[in-house]
């Protein structure tokens, strides 16, 4: 069983814990790709285009203000961009930040 697998069968077996990955690598083109990987609950395809808008949460008292924050900075204030890049409902999530070099 690989790492990340062994941990999330951890975290069913004995409750809440987790692991958020981050991978920077440079590109051919000489862009920065930053990946943010956690063993979270995953985002319901359907949903992924509505993580980022203003006021979108699933929390009981969330603001769904965060990534609609980051996008902002990394958009306007790096010209950068930021999408989910991968998504597994119970497995995890990867989002991908793109920033020129
Ligand atoms: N890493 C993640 N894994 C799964 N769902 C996420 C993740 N990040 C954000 N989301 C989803 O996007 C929604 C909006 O996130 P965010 O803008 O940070 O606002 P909030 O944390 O207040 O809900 C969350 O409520 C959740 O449904
Ligand atoms: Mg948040």
């Amino acid at each position: 069983m690989g790492h990340r697998k062994h941990l999330q069968e951890c975290c069913r077996l004995y409750g809440r814990c987790g692991q958020i990955d981050i991978n920077i690598k440079r590109a051919i083109d000489d862009k920065i790709i930053i990946d943010i990987s956690d063993t979270g609950k995953g985002i319901q395809k359907s949903k992924i285009k509505d993580v980022f808008l203003p006021g979108y949460t699933t929390k009981a008292r969330g603001w769904g203000l965060g990534l609609t924050l980051v996008k902002r900075i990394i958009e306007k204030n790096h010209d950068g961009k930021i999408y989910v890049r991968n998504t597994e409902i119970n497995e995890g999530t990867t989002f991908r930040i793109l920033l020129k070099s």
